[in-house]
């Protein structure tokens, strides 16, 4: 990221002064900063974008600004970059806030193709997914996400694929091979091959099981999917990540000491998550919002209650729990100076 920001800095301002050339510089600037990236993760290897004629209008489906990914030699990204180089689709297995659609976001981003993300557990219809007539008369066909997709290319990408409806899945089957084609019975029967940069990620979180009453993945879905990557979290229990401390600390410029804390926090909370104690856990994201009001002068117990605590759960008891965690990695007195009343 920063050597991209300073290839971009190097760029405009030796084009100051030849106002001619400035667009031509700046988007060579673009493509060395994806460049960039894919030495950054290892993917020069894996070009899923190359050839790919973009059609008007879809560059906005085009991630931008995706933060950078870390991990600590897991090479999550140049997995997922293989899979689809090879294989055209991927699972992505793990529980949530372990960074599955951050990745998808930034792989989008590196290949420079459009994303089209859907929620499964959000139960959309299959007219608003495939799509639709609105109004009256034969013109008015309007393509769904999914047909979409299916037309002009980019990365399908099915979150929490194992909560998606019956009917969806039904519909889904005959375009997850790679040679499929998708038949609009609605639309006169057209035939829509798969875009040959079509290509297709699902995720799931095995640990929904006992809260959200998650189903097994479909298996005609199961069959298809030739690599399976698993994510886990950077810190779990008492293996606390120093990139996740450094990250943390990064990004929200707490020192270390305090970004260990809240780090050790988020471990603990992973392991129990795990063990089906409490409901959910926090991912960097979350932690990055705890950090931030520290940041401004909140205390962490304080900033933990409107953040990482209320966010588990709405349950008295399950925030106890919470709260208990807290104090225990805090201490009796915050890392602020503060003292803290104990009850
Ligand atoms: N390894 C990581 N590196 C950087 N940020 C991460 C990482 N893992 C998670 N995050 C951040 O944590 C938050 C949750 O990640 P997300 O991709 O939504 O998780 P998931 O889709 O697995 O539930 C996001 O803000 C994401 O940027
Ligand atoms: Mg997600």
């Amino acid at each position: 990221m920063e050597s991209n920001d300073t290839a971009h800095r190097i760029l405009t301002t030796r084009s100051e002064g030849h106002g001619g050339r400035l667009t031509v510089k700046l988007s060579m600037t673009a493509r060395s900063g994806e460049q960039t990236l894919k030495e950054r993760y290892n993917v020069l290897k894996y070009d899923l974008g190359m050839g790919y004629a973009m059609p008007e209008g879809l560059r906005s489906l085009i991630p931008k600004n995706v933060p950078p990914y870390v991990d600590q030699g897991e090479n999550y990204v140049e997995r997922v970059m293989r899979a689809l180089f090879y294989f055209k689709q991927c699972s992505l297995i793990g529980p949530s806030g372990t960074g599955k659609t951050h990745i998808v976001y930034l792989v989008a981003k590196i290949a420079g193709i459009p994303l089209w993300e859907i929620n499964c557990g959000l139960q959309t219809s299959v007219y608003d997914l495939f799509g639709r007539f609105v109004g009256l008369g034969k013109e008015n066909w309007v393509d769904g996400q999914i047909v979409s997709w299916c037309r002009y290319g980019g990365i399908l990408y099915l979150d929490e694929a194992n909560m998606m409806k019956q009917d969806v899945a039904t519909k889904m089957n005959p375009i997850l091979d790679t040679r499929g084609h998708m038949v609009l019975n609605e639309k006169d029967n057209e035939i829509i091959p798969r875009h040959p940069y079509g290509y297709v990620i699902i995720s799931m979180n095995p640990y929904a099981a006992e809260f959200a009453g998650t189903k097994p993945l479909n298996a005609a879905f199961r069959r298809r999917m030739s690599v399976w990557v698993d994510f886990d979290y950077l810190s779990v229990g008492t293996k606390v990540s120093e990139n996740e401390v450094k990250l943390i600390a990064e990004r929200t410029r707490l020192p270390l000491a305090i970004a260990e804390k809240m780090t050790r926090v988020a471990a603990e909370m992973r392991k129990r998550y795990k063990n089906g104690d409490i409901p959910y856990a926090p991912s960097v994201g979350d932690l990055v919002n705890w950090g931030t009001l520290v940041a401004d002068g909140l205390s962490p117990r304080a900033a933990a209650e409107e953040t990482i605590i209320t966010l588990t759960s709405d349950d008295a008891e399950v925030q106890g729990t919470v709260r208990r965690i807290v104090s225990m990695v805090l201490g009796t007195e915050d890392e602020v100076g503060e003292k803290v009343e104990t009850s």
